[in-house]
Protein backbone atom coordinates (compact mmCIF):
# COMPACT_ATOMS: atom_id res chain seq x y z
CA UNK A 1 0.00 0.00 0.00
CA UNK A 2 1.21 3.56 -1.01
CA UNK A 3 0.18 6.44 1.22
CA UNK A 4 0.82 10.11 0.13
CA UNK A 5 0.35 12.27 3.36
CA UNK A 6 -0.98 15.38 1.70
CA UNK A 7 -1.45 18.42 4.15
CA UNK A 8 -0.95 22.61 3.46
CA UNK A 9 1.58 22.50 6.07
CA UNK A 10 3.64 19.64 4.61
CA UNK A 11 3.32 20.90 0.67
CA UNK A 12 4.19 24.77 2.29
CA UNK A 13 7.68 23.01 4.16
CA UNK A 14 8.20 20.61 0.68
CA UNK A 15 8.86 23.89 -1.12
CA UNK A 16 11.28 25.56 1.60
CA UNK A 17 13.19 22.22 1.10
CA UNK A 18 13.02 22.11 -2.55
CA UNK A 19 14.53 25.68 -2.84
CA UNK A 20 17.99 25.46 -4.07
CA UNK A 21 18.87 28.54 -1.68
CA UNK A 22 17.73 26.89 1.22
CA UNK A 23 20.57 26.83 3.20
CA UNK A 24 21.24 23.43 5.87
CA UNK A 25 19.73 24.71 8.71
CA UNK A 26 16.06 25.81 7.10
CA UNK A 27 16.67 22.24 5.32
CA UNK A 28 16.82 20.24 8.79
CA UNK A 29 14.31 21.95 10.39
CA UNK A 30 12.08 21.84 7.63
CA UNK A 31 12.75 17.80 6.85
CA UNK A 32 12.08 17.45 10.98
CA UNK A 33 8.97 19.14 10.74
CA UNK A 34 7.17 17.07 8.27
CA UNK A 35 8.30 13.69 9.31
CA UNK A 36 6.71 14.88 12.63
CA UNK A 37 3.67 15.97 10.80
CA UNK A 38 3.90 12.29 8.84
CA UNK A 39 3.96 10.92 11.87
CA UNK A 40 0.11 11.42 12.49
CA UNK A 41 -0.51 9.36 9.23
CA UNK A 42 2.52 7.17 9.56
CA UNK A 43 0.99 5.88 13.39
CA UNK A 44 -2.73 6.57 12.47
CA UNK A 45 -3.55 2.66 12.93
CA UNK A 46 -1.01 1.34 16.05
CA UNK A 47 -4.24 0.66 19.23
CA UNK A 48 -3.50 1.74 22.48
CA UNK A 49 -4.53 0.14 25.91
CA UNK A 50 -5.58 1.71 29.60
CA UNK A 51 -2.04 0.81 31.95
CA UNK A 52 -2.30 0.82 35.36
CA UNK A 53 -1.11 3.88 36.06
CA UNK A 54 -3.88 6.76 37.22
CA UNK A 55 -3.61 10.43 35.95
CA UNK A 56 -5.89 12.97 37.85
CA UNK A 57 -6.65 15.65 35.58
CA UNK A 58 -7.01 19.38 37.28
CA UNK A 59 -10.61 19.21 37.39
CA UNK A 60 -10.33 16.36 39.81
CA UNK A 61 -11.11 13.41 37.71
CA UNK A 62 -8.90 10.05 37.50
CA UNK A 63 -8.16 8.33 34.45
CA UNK A 64 -5.96 5.53 33.51
CA UNK A 65 -2.83 6.56 31.28
CA UNK A 66 -3.18 5.16 27.37
CA UNK A 67 0.56 3.43 25.89
CA UNK A 68 0.80 2.16 22.61
CA UNK A 69 0.54 -1.16 22.07
CA UNK A 70 3.13 -1.39 19.56
CA UNK A 71 7.10 -0.87 20.78
CA UNK A 72 8.24 1.16 17.75
CA UNK A 73 11.94 1.06 16.12
CA UNK A 74 12.88 3.99 13.94
CA UNK A 75 15.66 2.48 11.72
CA UNK A 76 16.59 5.87 9.78
CA UNK A 77 19.13 4.26 6.23
CA UNK A 78 22.38 6.49 6.95
CA UNK A 79 22.75 9.16 6.15
CA UNK A 80 20.02 11.13 5.37
CA UNK A 81 16.95 8.93 7.37
CA UNK A 82 19.23 10.57 10.44
CA UNK A 83 17.78 13.78 9.35
CA UNK A 84 13.91 12.80 10.18
CA UNK A 85 14.56 10.51 13.35
CA UNK A 86 13.78 13.78 15.37
CA UNK A 87 10.63 14.66 14.11
CA UNK A 88 9.28 11.37 14.70
CA UNK A 89 10.88 10.86 18.47
CA UNK A 90 9.10 14.01 19.04
CA UNK A 91 5.91 12.43 18.40
CA UNK A 92 6.80 9.25 19.64
CA UNK A 93 9.06 9.49 22.84
CA UNK A 94 9.28 5.85 23.79
CA UNK A 95 10.69 4.87 19.91
CA UNK A 96 13.82 3.24 20.13
CA UNK A 97 16.25 3.82 16.98
CA UNK A 98 18.73 2.25 15.75
CA UNK A 99 20.92 2.65 12.23
CA UNK A 100 20.68 0.98 8.68
CA UNK A 101 24.00 2.09 6.89
CA UNK A 102 23.78 1.84 3.25
CA UNK A 103 24.95 4.30 0.37
CA UNK A 104 24.60 4.71 -2.97
CA UNK A 105 27.26 4.00 -5.84
CA UNK A 106 27.56 6.97 -7.53
CA UNK A 107 28.05 5.24 -11.14
CA UNK A 108 26.17 1.98 -10.54
CA UNK A 109 23.54 3.63 -8.23
CA UNK A 110 23.22 -0.18 -6.83
CA UNK A 111 23.45 0.08 -2.82
CA UNK A 112 26.15 -1.01 -0.49
CA UNK A 113 25.18 -1.92 3.05
CA UNK A 114 27.93 -1.16 5.80
CA UNK A 115 26.76 -1.07 8.86
CA UNK A 116 23.44 -2.53 10.65
CA UNK A 117 22.26 -2.05 14.21
CA UNK A 118 18.93 -2.40 15.78
CA UNK A 119 17.43 -2.51 19.50
CA UNK A 120 16.68 -5.92 20.55
CA UNK A 121 12.93 -5.38 21.15
CA UNK A 122 9.91 -8.11 20.95
CA UNK A 123 7.94 -7.87 17.77
CA UNK A 124 8.13 -4.45 17.49
CA UNK A 125 6.82 -2.47 14.40
CA UNK A 126 10.23 -1.22 12.61
CA UNK A 127 9.97 1.88 10.53
CA UNK A 128 12.49 2.36 7.80
CA UNK A 129 13.15 5.46 7.26
CA UNK A 130 15.16 7.48 4.49
CA UNK A 131 13.81 10.84 2.87
CA UNK A 132 14.65 9.87 -1.07
CA UNK A 133 12.90 6.98 -2.50
CA UNK A 134 14.43 7.02 -6.15
CA UNK A 135 15.40 4.03 -7.66
CA UNK A 136 14.23 2.14 -4.68
CA UNK A 137 17.61 0.01 -4.49
CA UNK A 138 18.41 1.38 -0.77
CA UNK A 139 15.09 1.34 0.65
CA UNK A 140 14.76 -2.75 -0.68
CA UNK A 141 18.22 -3.75 0.90
CA UNK A 142 17.51 -1.97 4.05
CA UNK A 143 14.12 -3.97 4.43
CA UNK A 144 15.94 -7.03 3.67
CA UNK A 145 18.04 -6.52 6.16
CA UNK A 146 15.50 -5.71 8.78
CA UNK A 147 14.00 -9.48 7.61
CA UNK A 148 16.77 -10.95 7.88
CA UNK A 149 16.86 -10.38 11.81
CA UNK A 150 13.70 -11.68 12.28
CA UNK A 151 11.50 -8.76 12.06
CA UNK A 152 7.78 -8.93 10.36
CA UNK A 153 5.86 -5.81 10.74
CA UNK A 154 8.01 -3.16 8.90
CA UNK A 155 6.65 -0.03 7.32
CA UNK A 156 8.91 2.45 5.03
CA UNK A 157 8.96 5.87 5.65
CA UNK A 158 10.07 8.82 2.71
CA UNK A 159 9.69 11.98 2.11
CA UNK A 160 9.96 12.01 -1.80
CA UNK A 161 9.42 9.42 -4.07
CA UNK A 162 9.14 8.49 -7.93
CA UNK A 163 6.70 5.87 -9.39
CA UNK A 164 9.92 3.45 -10.20
CA UNK A 165 11.38 3.52 -6.66
CA UNK A 166 7.59 2.94 -5.28
CA UNK A 167 6.93 -0.21 -7.88
CA UNK A 168 10.29 -1.78 -6.90
CA UNK A 169 9.62 -1.70 -3.26
CA UNK A 170 6.13 -2.81 -3.86
CA UNK A 171 7.46 -5.93 -5.79
CA UNK A 172 10.20 -7.16 -3.44
CA UNK A 173 8.46 -6.40 -0.31
CA UNK A 174 4.78 -6.52 -1.11
CA UNK A 175 3.98 -6.63 2.61
CA UNK A 176 5.85 -3.24 3.69
CA UNK A 177 2.88 0.00 3.55
CA UNK A 178 5.11 3.03 2.06
CA UNK A 179 4.39 6.61 3.09
CA UNK A 180 5.25 9.40 1.13
CA UNK A 181 5.39 13.37 1.54
CA UNK A 182 5.38 13.37 -2.49
CA UNK A 183 5.79 11.34 -5.72
CA UNK A 184 7.79 13.25 -7.93
CA UNK A 185 7.72 12.80 -11.47
CA UNK A 186 10.67 10.59 -12.44
CA UNK A 187 14.33 10.20 -12.11
CA UNK A 188 16.87 11.95 -14.03
CA UNK A 189 20.13 10.51 -15.77
CA UNK A 190 21.95 10.11 -13.00
CA UNK A 191 19.19 8.91 -10.49
CA UNK A 192 18.14 12.28 -8.99
CA UNK A 193 14.72 12.80 -8.42
CA UNK A 194 12.80 15.12 -10.41
CA UNK A 195 11.91 17.85 -9.27
CA UNK A 196 13.45 16.32 -6.07
CA UNK A 197 15.03 18.22 -3.80
CA UNK A 198 19.08 17.45 -4.28
CA UNK A 199 20.97 15.35 -2.62
CA UNK A 200 19.40 14.88 0.73
CA UNK A 201 22.46 13.93 2.12
CA UNK A 202 24.60 16.66 1.14
CA UNK A 203 21.92 19.34 2.01
CA UNK A 204 21.72 18.27 5.53
CA UNK A 205 24.95 18.04 6.88
CA UNK A 206 26.49 20.60 4.35
CA UNK A 207 28.77 18.52 2.39
CA UNK A 208 28.84 20.02 -0.70
C1 LIG B 1 20.45 8.63 -0.90
C2 LIG B 1 19.14 8.63 -0.13
C3 LIG B 1 18.74 7.16 -0.18
C4 LIG B 1 19.22 6.75 -1.54
C5 LIG B 1 18.04 6.69 -2.46
O1 LIG B 1 21.48 8.21 -0.10
O2 LIG B 1 19.25 9.13 1.17
O3 LIG B 1 19.34 6.39 0.83
O4 LIG B 1 20.15 7.74 -1.98
O5 LIG B 1 18.40 6.21 -3.71
P1 LIG B 1 17.89 4.82 -4.29
O6 LIG B 1 16.41 4.76 -4.01
O7 LIG B 1 18.21 4.94 -5.74
O8 LIG B 1 18.64 3.73 -3.61
P2 LIG B 1 23.00 8.10 -0.62
O9 LIG B 1 23.24 6.75 -1.19
O10 LIG B 1 23.32 9.27 -1.48
O11 LIG B 1 23.84 8.11 0.72
P3 LIG B 1 24.11 9.30 1.76
O12 LIG B 1 22.83 9.46 2.57
O13 LIG B 1 25.21 8.74 2.58
O14 LIG B 1 24.46 10.53 1.01
N1 LIG C 1 19.26 10.46 -3.32
C1 LIG C 1 19.13 11.79 -3.06
O1 LIG C 1 19.65 12.27 -2.04
N2 LIG C 1 18.43 12.55 -3.92
C2 LIG C 1 17.85 12.06 -5.02
O2 LIG C 1 17.22 12.82 -5.77
C3 LIG C 1 18.00 10.68 -5.29
C4 LIG C 1 18.69 9.91 -4.42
Amino acid sequence: MLTIVKHPLIEVKLDIMRDENTKAKEFREALEEIASLMSFEVFKDIKTHETEEIIKTPTGIELHKHRLDKKIILAPILRAGIGMVDGVRKMIPTARTGHIGIFRDEETLLPHEYYFKLPKVENPLVVVIDPMLATGGSAIDAISAVKKRGYTDIRLMCLVGVPQGVKAVQTAHPDVNIYLASLDEKLNEKGYILPGLGDAGDRIFGTK
